[in-house]
C-alpha cells in the first residue's frame, strides 16, 4: 500500500451510525444531562476571570459586542459540530469526524491537536481555580506559603501550584469512577454556578449606571475584535458534549439538543453578565482577577460578593470536569484505534469508564498547571479549538458531497455558506494570536507527526484491516 493511500485512509461512515456501533462504554446520558455537561463545560475562567481585564485593558465596554461576536461564531461552528455529532455519535468528536472524512493522517493531527486544546483549557481553568480558592482562603487570614502558591518560577519565590495539583488529581478520580458519578456531582454544582450568576444579574441591574456604558467603545473596533478572540475562550467547552456520544442514550436526537442548547443558554448569561459588569463599575477600573466578586464590593454588597465566589469555585470544578472527561474520552478512542498504545482503550468492566486513560490525562495536566508557568501559552487552548473548529466546519461541506444521502437528524441549514462563514471568522480570529503561540503551535504538531510516523501508522486498526474499531 501507498503512504499516500494510508494516510487518506478512512474510517467508513455506516459502521459508525446507530446501533452498528459497538461500545464497551455505558450508554446513560440523556439530552438534559448534556445540556449540563455542555454549560458546566463552558462556563469557567472566562466569565469569571477574563471579563474584567479584558474590558479594562481592550474593549471597555464594548465587551458585550465582543462576546456577541464570539457567541456567534461559535454558533455556527456549533451547528457544524451537531449535524456530525447527529451524523457520527461515537467518542472523539472533530478527531473521529476528520477519520471519517479527511483520512487517517489528518484525523491523528486533529486529535493530537485537541490533546492540546483540552490539556491547556484544563491547566488554565486549574490555575484560575487555585487563585480563587487563595483569594478566598487570604478572605479569612489564611495564606499559603509562597513556594506552593504558583507555578515554577523561582525569580517570585515559587514553584508548584498545589491547589491546582490537588484540584486536577481530584477530579481525575472523579471522571474516572464513570459518566453518570461525575454528572451527579456535576449537576449540582452547575446549578450552584448558574444559581450565583442569575442572582448577580438579578441584583446587580438594580445598581447599573447607565453613564458606565459611556464611552461604549473607548477602544475602538479593534479592541472589540480583540476582545472577541480572547472572548471566544469564554465559549471553550460545547464540544466536550460531542466526545461523550458513545454514553447517550439516543445519540442522534440528543446530541444536537445537548450542544446548541447549551450554547445558548451561556450565550445569553454571558452576554447579560458582561453588561451589568460593564454597567456597574467604571471599565477602567476591572483589571482584577475576580471581576464578578469585585464588582459586587464596589456596589457595597459584600455577603454576596463571597457567595459569588464560591459558585465561581463550583463553575470552575465543573469546566475541569467537563474537559478533563473529553480529554479521556478522546485517549480512549485514540487507543482504541490504534493511534497511542491499545491500553488507553481499557475499560474498567465495573464502571465501564476508561479509566486508565482518564488517569494519564489527569496527571499530565496535573502536572502543566503544576509546574509550568502558562502566561501567552494559554493561547495554546484558543488555538486548538479554532483549528478543530475549522476542520469540523470543513468536514461538513465534504461529508454533504461524498455521503449526500447519510441519514441526518440534524441538518446544518445554508450549506456551503453557513460552514463557510464559519471557517472565515475562525481563520480571522487566529490572525489575532501572538506569535509565540502559533510557534508552540507547530512545535507540537510537528511532534505529532513524528509520534505518527514511529507509532500510530503501523499500529492502526485500520492498517490491521478492522474497519470497525469497536470492540
Ligand atoms: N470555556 C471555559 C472557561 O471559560 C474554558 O473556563
Amino acid at each position: 500500500m501507498s503512504l499516500k493511500h494510508n494516510l487518506l485512509r478512512k474510517k467508513p461512515i455506516p459502521n459508525m451510525q446507530g446501533g452498528e456501533v459497538r461500545s464497551a462504554l455505558k450508554k446513560q446520558l440523556s439530552a438534559m444531562d448534556l445540556i449540563i455537561l455542555g454549560v458546566g463545560s463552558i462556563v469557567g475562567t472566562g466569565i469569571f476571570v477574563l471579563t474584567g481585564v479584558t474590558a479594562a485593558t481592550h474593549a471597555g465596554p464594548g465587551l458585550i459586542v465582543s462576546f456577541l461576536l464570539a457567541g456567534l461564531v461559535c454558533a455556527f461552528c456549533a451547528l457544524c459540530y451537531a449535524e456530525f455529532a447527529s451524523t457520527v455519535p461515537v467518542a472523539g468528536s472533530a478527531y473521529t469526524y476528520s477519520y471519517s472524512t479527511f483520512g487517517e493522517g489528518f484525523a491523528w493531527l486533529m486529535g493530537w491537536d485537541l490533546l492540546l486544546e483540552y490539556g491547556f483549557a484544563s491547566a488554565l481553568v486549574s490555575s484560575s481555580w487555585s487563585g480563587y480558592v487563595q483569594s478566598i482562603l487570604a478572605g479569612f487570614g489564611i495564606h499559603l506559603p509562597t513556594a506552593i502558591t504558583n507555578a515554577f518560577n523561582p525569580a517570585n519565590g515559587t514553584y508548584v501550584d498545589v491547589p491546582a495539583v490537588f484540584i486536577a488529581l481530584l477530579i481525575t478520580w472523579i471522571v474516572s469512577r464513570g459518566a453518570k458519578e461525575s454528572t451527579r456531582l456535576n449537576t449540582f454544582m452547575v446549578y450552584l454556578k448558574v444559581a450565583v450568576i442569575l442572582l448577580f444579574i438579578g441584583v446587580g441591574i438594580f445598581y447599573v449606571e447607565p453613564d458606565n456604558w459611556t464611552p461604549f467603545l473607548p477602544f475602538g473596533m479593534e479592541g472589540v475584535m480583540t476582545g472577541a478572540a480572547i472572548a471566544f475562550l469564554a465559549y471553550v467547552g460545547f464540544d466536550v458534549i460531542a466526545t461523550a456520544a458513545e454514553e447517550v442514550k439516543h445519540p442522534q436526537k440528543s446530541l444536537p439538543i445537548g450542544i446548541l442548547g447549551s450554547l445558548l443558554i451561556v450565550s445569553v448569561l454571558y452576554i447579560a453578565v458582561t453588561a451589568v459588569l460593564t454597567g456597574l463599575v467604571p471599565y477602567n477600573l476591572l483589571n482584577v482577577k475576580d471581576p464578578v466578586a469585585f464588582a459586587l464590593l464596589y456596589i457595597e454588597q459584600d455577603w454576596m460578593s463571597y457567595f459569588i465566589s464560591l459558585g465561581a469555585i463550583a463553575g470552575l470544578t465543573t469546566v475541569l470536569m467537563g474537559v478533563m472527561f473529553g480529554q479521556s474520552r478522546l485517549l480512549y478512542a485514540l487507543g482504541r484505534d490504534g493511534l497511542l498504545p491499545k491500553r488507553m482503550s481499557s475499560v474498567n468492566p465495573k464502571t465501564k469508564s476508561p479509566e486508565f486513560s482518564t488517569w494519564v490525562s489527569g496527571i499530565s495536566i496535573a502536572l502543566l498547571s503544576g509546574f509550568v508557568p502558562l502566561g501567552n501559552l494559554a493561547d495554546l487552548a484558543s488555538i486548538g479549538t479554532l483549528f478543530a473548529f475549522i476542520t469540523v466546519s470543513l468536514g461538513i461541506i465534504v461529508l454533504r458531497k461524498t455521503h449526500p444521502d447519510l441519514k441526518r437528524t440534524f441538518r446544518v441549514p445554508f450549506v456551503p455558506w453557513l460552514p463557510l462563514i464559519a471557517v472565515a471568522s475562525c481563520l480571522y480570529l487566529l490572525t489575532t494570536l501572538q506569535w509565540i503561540t502559533w510557534i508552540g503551535f507547530i512545535v507540537w504538531i510537528g511532534l505529532g507527526v513524528v509520534i505518527y510516523a514511529i507509532y500510530g501508522y503501523r499500529h492502526s486498526a485500520l492498517s490491521k484491516g478492522d474497519s470497525s474499531g469497536y470492540e
